[in-house]
């Protein structure tokens, strides 16, 4: 297998297609017949990314790399950044409007799963300019 590139645009607006990306990953990793614990791990992990991007910074873009040893996910955002990366990663943490939790985000528990599900997470965030989330599992 050589490496191979997925990129997407995540749009900002819309809660009925948020998570597509992470589905279609999911689909071309299953169709590589890529390790499944791995795809689950890439699953949940890039889900959480991919609807944080879409609730707390109006969307922004998935790259995904894919190679026989790891996948890297790098979601880009130009929304408001995280103040303090340190609270937003504990349990609970949360400042998500009343309006999304009614649809049943706003846990608290999104960064928190990606740490959890990955061998690597770095964030780079900066208030007023966009957050960038670097994610890898390995394989
Ligand atoms: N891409 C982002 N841009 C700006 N703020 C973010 C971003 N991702 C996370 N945050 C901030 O970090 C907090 C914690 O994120 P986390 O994903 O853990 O919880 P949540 O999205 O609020 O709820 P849940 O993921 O459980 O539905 C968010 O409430 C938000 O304040
Ligand atoms: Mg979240």
């Amino acid at each position: 297998m050589n490496t191979l590139t997925l990129r997407y645009e995540v749009p900002g607006d819309d809660f009925t297609r948020a998570g597509e990306a992470s589905s279609d990953v999911k689909r071309k990793l299953k169709q590589l017949g890529y390790n499944p614990d791995a795809i689950r791990k890439v699953a949940i992990a890039m889900y959480e990314g991919e609807i944080n991007m879409v609730i707390h910074a109006g969307g922004g873009e998935a790259v995904v790399d894919v190679d026989p040893k790891q996948v890297q996910i790098v979601l880009r955002d130009h929304g408001p950044g995280i103040p303090d990366v340190e609270k937003a990663m504990q349990e609970g943490w949360s400042t998500a409007p009343d309006n999304v939790r009614n649809l049943g985000f706003g846990a608290g528990m999104g960064l928190p799963n990606m740490k959890k599900y990955t061998d690597e997470l770095r964030i780079d965030t900066k208030v007023g300019e966009g957050t960038t989330l670097f994610m890898k599992v390995y394989a």
